[in-house]
This record gives C-alpha cells, sequence and structure tokens, in this order.
C-alpha cells in the first residue's frame, strides 16, 4: 500500500477499506508517513469527507493507537465532557471539579488549542506547576484518589490524535465533520469513561456555523459511539458569541475560579448546569434535572465545588494558592480599554468570536506553526456581549497586552468582532438541541 494512493483516492472520494485506514494510521504512529503526505490527506478530506463506517474505523484505529484504559476497577459511573470548540470555552475547568464533587468520578482527556479556538491543555498550563502530562497509570491513580483527572493527550492515549491534531491546527484541516467526530470519539473511547456528554458547538465562534452542520456533527458522535459500543449524549449549544467573559488563557482560568465561587457570568453557569444535570440524570444520581441544578448550585454555593478544583490543581502539582491569588499565573505587563465611536444609544447584535480569537492570536496567544510556545498572558476581557446596551464611547472590551504596539494591532479587530442595532436585541437561548 501506498500513502500517495491512499491521497488520489480520497481526492477523487473513494471510499477507503479498513484495511487502508489501519495502514494510514500506523503510518503516522511509526512515522513512515510524512507530514506533508498526511496533510494531503487531510485536506482531500476536508473536501470530499469520509462515510459513516469510514469514520468509525479512522475513530477505532486512532482510540487504538496507544492503550484503552479500563477504569471498571475505579467505579461504576465515570464521567467525561468534550466541546468540540469555541472561543472563550473554559467549560472543562468548572465542569470537572463540579461533577467530582456531585459524585460522578471524572477522567477527562483534553486538548491544545486548534485553529482558532482554544485548548484546555493550555489554558491549565497557565497554573504554575501544572502537570497534563499523566501516564496512563498516574491517570487511573489520580482518578481513583480525588475522582477527577484531566490530561493531553500522551505516547499512551490516543496518540495519534495528538499527532494529527497538531497537523491540523496548521494546515486549515480543522474543520470537517469526520475528523472532529474521529478526533473527539478516540480521545473518548481511549479514555475509559462510560459516560460521555458531547458539547457541540454552533454558531459564527464554532467549527460548524450553524446548528443544522452541528446537529450533524453530533449524530455522527453519537453514531460512532454507538458502533464502537460506547454510547454518548450530545448536546448543541451556541456559540455565536464567546462563552463568558474572557478569551485568553490566564484570563480564562481566573473566570473559570471565579464561576466556581458562584460569581460566573450567567452564559457559563448556565452552560455548566445544563451540561453537569444531563450528566448527573443520565448517571442516575437524581431523580430529574431540577433535582440535579439544586444539587449543582448547592455544590456551589457551600465551597464545595472550588474545593474540588484545588483537590484537582494539588494532585496535578499545581499551586493551589492560584485560587486566592491569580497573579501567580502569567500576568500581562499592561490593560487597555477599547471604546464604542462615540454614538447614541445602541445595542450589541453580534460579537463575533472568530475576530476576537484573532486579536488574541496578533497578541501571541494561538500556533502558527506545530508545538509553537504561546503567550498565556495576553487575552480580552469582553465588557459588552449581545444584547447589552451601549451608551455612547463606553467599555466595550478591556484588552490584556504586554505593550502598547501589541494593543494597537489588536484593538481594530476587536472592534471589527462587534456589529450594532438601533433596537434591542433579544438573547438567543444556550441550548440549541440534544442528540442521543
Ligand atoms: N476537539 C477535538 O478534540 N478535536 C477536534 O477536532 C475538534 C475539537
Amino acid at each position: 500500500m501506498r500513502m500517495v494512493d491512499l491521497i488520489i483516492a480520497k481526492r477523487a472520494g473513494t471510499e477507503h477499506s479498513k484495511e487502508e485506514i489501519d495502514f494510514l494510521i500506523s503510518g503516522v504512529m511509526n512515522g513512515s508517513i510524512p507530514d506533508y503526505q498526511l496533510s494531503a490527506w487531510l485536506m482531500s478530506v476536508c473536501w470530499r469527507g469520509l462515510s459513516d463506517r469510514e469514520t468509525a474505523w479512522l475513530t477505532d484505529a486512532m482510540c487504538h493507537s496507544g492503550e484503552v484504559l479500563d477504569l471498571s476497577s475505579v467505579a461504576d459511573v465515570i464521567g467525561d465532557k468534550h466541546s468540540t470548540g469555541g472561543v472563550g470555552d473554559k467549560t472543562t475547568l468548572v465542569f470537572v471539579p463540579l461533577l467530582a464533587a456531585a459524585g460522578v468520578p471524572m477522567a477527562k482527556l483534553s486538548g491544545r488549542g486548534l485553529g482558532h479556538t482554544g485548548g484546555t491543555i493550555d489554558k491549565l498550563e497557565a497554573i504554575p506547576g501544572f502537570n497534563t502530562s499523566l501516564s496512563k497509570e498516574e491517570f487511573i491513580k489520580q482518578v481513583k484518589q480525588v475522582s477527577m483527572a484531566i490530561a493531553g493527550q500522551t505516547q499512551e492515549l490516543a496518540p495519534a490524535d495528538g499527532k494529527i491534531y497538531a497537523l491540523r491546527d496548521v494546515t486549515g484541516t480543522v474543520e470537517s465533520i469526520p475528523l472532529i467526530a474521529a478526533s473527539v470519539m478516540s480521545k473518548k473511547l481511549a479514555a475509559g469513561a462510560n459516560l460521555i456528554i458531547l458539547d457541540v458547538k454552533a454558531g459564527r465562534g464554532a467549527f460548524m456555523d450553524t446548528v443544522d452542520k452541528a446537529k450533524n456533527l453530533a449524530e455522527v458522535m453519537v453514531a460512532v459511539g454507538k458502533t464502537l459500543g460506547k454510547p454518548v449524549t450530545a448536546v448543541v449549544t451556541d456559540m455565536e458569541q464567546p462563552l463568558g467573559s474572557a478569551v485568553g488563557h490566564t484570563l480564562e482560568v481566573i473566570e473559570a475560579i471565579e464561576t466556581l465561587k458562584g460569581n460566573g457570568p450567567k452564559d457559563l453557569t448556565e452552560l455548566c448546569m445544563a451540561l453537569g444535570s444531563t450528566a448527573l440524570v443520565t448517571a442516575g444520581n437524581v431523580k430529574d434535572k431540577d433535582e440535579a441544578r439544586r444539587k449543582l448550585q448547592q455544590l456551589i454555593d457551600d465551597g464545595v465545588a472550588l474545593q474540588y478544583f484545588e483537590k484537582l490543581v494539588k494532585a496535578q502539582g499545581g499551586d493551589v494558592s492560584v485560587v486566592d491569588d491569580y497573579s501567580i499565573m502569567p500576568t500581562a505587563a499592561a490593560t487597555f480599554e477599547v471604546k464604542a465611536e462615540p454614538n447614541g444609544k445602541r445595542w450589541v447584535k453580534h460579537l463575533d468570536g472568530r475576530k476576537i480569537s484573532a486579536a488574541c492570536k496578533l497578541m501571541g496567544a494561538g500556533r502558527d506553526k506545530k508545538g509553537e510556545p504561546i503567550n498565556l498572558a495576553v487575552g480580552v476581557v469582553l465588557k459588552a456581549k449581545v444584547g447589552s446596551a451601549i451608551e455612547g464611547g463606553a467599555p466595550l472590551a478591556v484588552v490584556h497586552a504586554d505593550s502598547k504596539a501589541q494593543f494597537e494591532a489588536a484593538k481594530d479587530k476587536i472592534l471589527s468582532a462587534f456589529t450594532f442595532s438601533e433596537t434591542e436585541v433579544p438573547e438567543t437561548p444556550l441550548v440549541k438541541a440534544s442528540v442521543s
């Protein structure tokens, strides 16, 4: 078999066999397929797609590129949650300790930034000492000891996804339903959880820009789960604008901690409640979603969820004082305000997360090349969201930058992310659909 033939076949839209998909993933793993051939194949998939069975075979091969964890000795129900990626999406940092506190142990494999979206692993690295490279044994031991762990791909768990993911990030090959489905599901199958909630983002800040496309991605992932014997629940949620107010690594960790303290933004808090109540009902820990929401709220109000976050940080070698002292994380040199034009009263109609993300990237918060270091300190805190009333000259955002020049580079992008209406703009619902 030759990789060039697979590229040509996929370019023509021909379906691969299971053997061909296995050949491809073993070539990725043993290094016999160079990045330029893999990139060409990924681009062909973006254009031609994969059939349902090709997607399932690819997922299975990626999952088995490393070890598949058996967590049955840890607990009967082990939870996991995965987002398909958005801007300002720090949900995992809240969700994992919150669910662990609610009695659902969480075993979570996460990724780094991808395309215009941020990654949980990069965000956690803003916490001094936090180790996201856990071996299989460390991962299992930690879930047993503190009921939760968050780790990045290693050579042990879904390593093929790690390699392909890093390449997709810098070759414009992220926005593909089968590639996203295989990437997400291979990690979920390898990490060994049996209660999996997928947060499929829909809107201009997501890889799927419409609810219909997001639903389609949700259906593909649910179908792959069924084919490979792991049922999953997918919730399609809004990404028409960034989630919460903070975009940027340190800033998002701060917002997640504030959410665990009960001071989170409304949309992020609501998303954690919506996904969390779905998980608790599926786990059978509560009789219905109302009871689940009350329980989750209580855990935040009593400070128990925050204590679990501290346990997580401590178990992974991080500095727990971060909870009270945000200045121990990488911090930008200065802050600058971006203000609205001095027009009359208007309402924010759209807020384009991709532009906010592009502004952060201009300041060094994203990668252009595989494995590049990124600036964890810079970012944007939004002062207005869709529906906010803006009087002329009011602040729209605060930019955390390392220099005035860096701020100037980002400012126009941030301003261009906002569009306004002369009349009031209603809020849009956060949860768009559920697929299981
Ligand atoms: N999250 C993943 O893990 N993979 C993707 O391809 C997109 C989002």
